[in-house]
């Protein structure tokens, strides 16, 4: 595997895959934690003299209402106060005004194109790969930076589908990500894993492999509801990824001193800023409740 270091990226056009899929409200980022990651990968081709194309997905785009509630542009307005030099933005994700803010590109200036999921409203091109995108978007570019890890795991057109036509490698966060990862190899002990996030499928195979090296595992987030419903416990209108209970059964059941879930929450009727929330057992979770955090008594068993 190349990192940025290994390339020769010198005064090059280069587009950077970030992911720069960050909680907005009204129009405001709420966290730019993902933003500020990819900081380093960013300034290193500043260093490096490079024409700089950033190229991110937000949300998801099913149909035309979702374009106005995923516009990427709230990004360019943080990334400028955070590197304190003007960001472009292209609202297009292809054609003639896209390849004439590339090409009118200098040495260290940055363009972050809209969303590149607005091009799955047209029959899901970037989130299949589409090979006609890939090569498109490759045409913008001389290398390829991928430096999204939180989407490594999909194959869509703005990271496998360029990388197969330019010169590729990893930015300085997925290399500091693999670095970590790679002390699972033979990790101290004891070894405890903390497990959230609101989708089951997207962590079986994590599930799967880190279950037979860790010494416990805690699920917390969305997914620990698929997990209690798996043991028949009542979840109220909490998340559930009903596909994926049985998963979570055999999980349970092969490895019952590993799973480790929670005992309380933080409960409400809605899920809004607006109403209080209570705190409450696990077998208290009434019908029109929902659970959206783990409660004290669980942060401190954790
Ligand atoms: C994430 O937030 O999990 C990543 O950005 C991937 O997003 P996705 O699940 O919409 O592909």
């Amino acid at each position: 595997m190349k990192t940025i270091k290994d390339l020769n990226i010198d005064n090059k056009k280069v587009i950077i895959r970030c992911d720069f899929n960050v909680p907005i409200k009204e129009g405001e980022i709420v966290d730019d934690t993902r933003i500020i990651g990819a900081l380093p990968t960013i300034q290193y081709c500043i260093d490096h003299g490079c024409k700089i194309i950033l190229m991110s997905h937000l949300g998801r785009v099913k149909e035309e209402a979702d374009l106005a509630k995923n516009n990427i542009a709230p990004v360019a307005k943080r990334l400028s106060e955070v590197l304190g030099r003007d960001i472009l933005f292209c609202n297009k994700t292809r054609g003639e005004e896209l390849e004439a803010m590339v090409n009118s590109l200098g040495s260290g200036d940055i363009l972050l194109m809209q969303n590149t999921r607005y091009e799955d409203l047209d029959g899901k091109k970037e989130s299949s790969n589409d090979e006609e995108l890939g090569k498109y978007w490759a045409s913008l570019g001389e290398v390829f930076i991928n430096d999204a890890f939180g989407t490594i795991h999909r194959a869509h057109a703005s990271n496998v589908g360029i990388a197969t036509y330019l010169e590729s490698g990893v930015g300085f966060l997925i290399e500091k990500e693999l670095n970590a990862l790679s002390s699972l190899e033979n990790p101290e002990r004891p070894f405890v894993v903390i497990l959230g996030g609101a989708k089951v499928a997207d962590k079986i195979g994590v599930i799967e492999n880190l279950v037979t090296k860790a010494d416990k595992i805690l699920i917390g987030g969305g997914m620990a509801f698929t997990f209690l419903k798996a043991k028949g416990v009542e979840i109220g209108k909490s998340l559930l990824d009903e596909e994926n209970i049985d998963f979570c059964k055999k999980v349970l059941a092969e490895y019952p001193d590993k799973i480790v879930l929670p005992v309380d929450f933080a409960v409400t009727n809605e899920y809004t800023n607006d109403e209080d929330y209570r705190l409450k057992d696990v077998n208290e979770i009434a019908a029109d409740e929902m659970g959206l955090d783990i409660g004290d008594i669980t942060t401190l068993t954790f």
